[in-house]
């Protein structure tokens, strides 16, 4: 069985990529393609454990080199119990946020340098590659207010406290913007970035865009 094809959304918080990804595999398993759904972190019951401590604000001061260490201890139980046997059942694996996060944010956003990121993941992750990333980059002061918006309401909602990386000030996502702007530029064939304040549809339409032709090499070389 040829192996399934797997498919990354990355993006600053507040991006649109839950929305994104929603549509995504809605139109996908409308065009008759078996679809799994991951995030990062979490995806998995023990990846909801790990992401409780990763975004809750009481986590407060986390080293980074322990937050990058929970993002792949996440990311690995998610290959392994999640992602791997999906790709090996020939499936679509649709993942919100993979390695490219820990780039921009460990390597980028706190300053740990992509060397370190890229190291651990051929070690932890067996260097698994996305066959097609979609990176979101509207305008950095649009995605943090909606980032910001989202983080209200999430916490009025459930009570649950996933602020710590919104509290972060701007000069950090600045950081985190440049490296995903880098990592595009340095893998063009694997990421097509979708920037500009463009409307949801718009988004909508060059996803479904870079998918179709994406799904069109990979059913040309199965
Ligand atoms: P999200 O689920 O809303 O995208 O939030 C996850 C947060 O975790 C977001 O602020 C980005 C951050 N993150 C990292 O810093 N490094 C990573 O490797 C991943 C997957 C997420």
């Amino acid at each position: 069985m040829p192996r399934g094809l797997f498919i990354t959304l990355e993006g600053l918080d507040g991006s649109g990529k839950t929305t994104q990804i929603k549509r995504l595999a809605q139109w996908l398993e409308k065009h008759g393609h078996a679809v799994v759904q991951v995030r990062q972190p979490g995806g998995t019951a023990t990846g909801d454990r790990i992401r409780a401590i990763l975004l809750d604000s009481r986590s407060a001061p986390l080293a980074p080199i322990t937050e990058m260490a929970l993002m792949f201890a996440d990311r690995a139980q998610a290959i392994a119990e999640v992602i791997q046997p999906a790709l090996d059942a020939g499936r679509i694996v649709l993942c919100d946020r993979f390695t490219d996060s820990t780039e921009a944010y460990q390597g980028g956003g706190r300053e740990i340098g992509s060397a370190a990121v890229l190291d651990l993941h051929r070690l932890i992750c067996g260097n698994l590659q996305p066959d097609l990333t979609l990176l979101l980059l509207p305008g950095l002061e649009v995605s943090l207010a909606r980032a910001r918006r989202r983080n209200e309401r999430v916490e009025a909602k459930s009570g649950a406290d996933e602020g710590r990386f919104e509290a972060e000030q701007d000069a950090f996502y600045r950081r985190v913007w440049q490296k995903y702007r880098a990592i595009a530029a340095r893998e063009p064939e694997r990421v097509v970035l979708i920037e500009g304040d463009l409307t949801i549809d718009e988004v909508y339409e060059q996803i479904v865009e870079a998918v179709s032709e994406r799904l069109v090499t990979s059913e040309q070389s199965a």
